[in-house]
């Protein structure tokens, strides 16, 4: 693994106490703390205490069966969920105080979801250019010059005047990063960034994302990609049913899973046509990844 290691997370909390210099340290080495998190929508509880921490610098892949919260988790994190219980921090800020400043947080993170929501009217660079001058209240002249950086991370500096519908999905999602990284986030959480993605488009957004890990940037992301995962995230935490099932390093918990729902996971998602007599039921094939 190529990634710089992260630093640990102290076992201090970044809120309870009155020890300034605690505060500090917190703040500069938790990037995110999850804590006793529980989400219901109506009576389904798809949450069920959930408490993690992700450290700056630090890339989390989170893995689980379809409808086992990981996208709920991850909105979350900037309260475009809004908890049942629990606490969520960003830093030093709790996203679940009501008198947070959620704006100021959210200008923090940035989000990648699956669908890369981009304007069509717009040129790529106009994509980019928006919220910086509208948000960041950026002159034009230097939104476009960290819209060009940016475009040029990610490999598609060479189309800032097309169009959204001109570029390929794969090319359609490099921008949308692109564009959340021109917002100068201090973290960035991807919701399955590349399975809307044709196979063969895959790996070019796959790979910007480990040039971000590389470079430092802490990342939470929700990817079936195994491999990836693998190979970039320093830790990762599978989820099953509302829970974290397991956590640790890629190595053992893909590559050696105590648990057997975790096995089970990975066996399906690993051997994608091997069904097993246990999970066929009088209404057909149970969910599957
Ligand atoms: N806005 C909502 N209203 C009601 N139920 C919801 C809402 N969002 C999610 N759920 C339910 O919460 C559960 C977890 O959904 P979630 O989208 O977090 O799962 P997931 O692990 O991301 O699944 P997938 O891999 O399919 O994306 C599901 O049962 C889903 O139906
Ligand atoms: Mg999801």
């Amino acid at each position: 693994m190529t990634n710089p290691t992260p630093a640990p997370i102290p076992p201090s909390t970044p809120d309870t106490t009155a020890d300034a210099t605690a505060d500090a340290t917190a703040t500069r080495t938790t990037a995110i703390s999850i804590r006793n998190l529980k989400k219901s929508f109506g009576s389904n509880e798809v949450l069920k205490d959930i408490s993690l921490e992700v450290a700056t610098g630090e890339v989390v892949c989170v893995i689980g069966p379809s409808g086992s919260g990981k996208s709920t988790l991850l909105r979350c994190v900037n309260l475009l969920e809004e908890p049942t219980s629990g606490q969520v921090f960003v830093g030093a800020d709790e996203m679940t105080d009501p008198d947070v400043d959620l704006d100021g947080v959210r200008r923090r993170i940035g989000m990648v979801f699956q669908s890369f929501n981009l304007f069509p009217h717009l040129t790529v660079l106009e994509n980019l250019t928006v919220a910086q001058t509208k948000v960041l209240k950026r002159s034009r002249a230097q939104a476009r010059e960290v819209a060009r950086h940016n475009l040029e991370r990610v490999g598609m500096a060479h189309k800032e005047d097309a169009y959204p519908a001109q570029l390929s999905g794969g090319q359609q999602q490099r921008v949308a990063i692109a564009r959340s990284l021109s917002m100068d986030p201090e973290l960035m959480l991807f919701d399955e960034p590349t399975s809307a993605l044709d196979p063969e488009l895959v790996g070019e957004v796959l790979a910007v994302m480990k040039s971000l890990a590389a470079e430092g940037m802490t990342m939470m992301i929700v990817t079936h990609e195994m491999a990836f995962a693998r190979e970039v995230a320093h830790r990762v935490v599978f989820m099953d049913d509302g829970y974290v099932v397991e956590a640790g390093t890629a190595a053992d918990v893909i590559g050696n899973p105590q648990e057997a729902r975790t096995r089970s996971f990975l066996h399906r998602v690993l051997n994608p046509m091997v069904i097993d007599a246990s999970e066929i039921t009088d209404e057909g094939v149970a969910d599957l990844v």
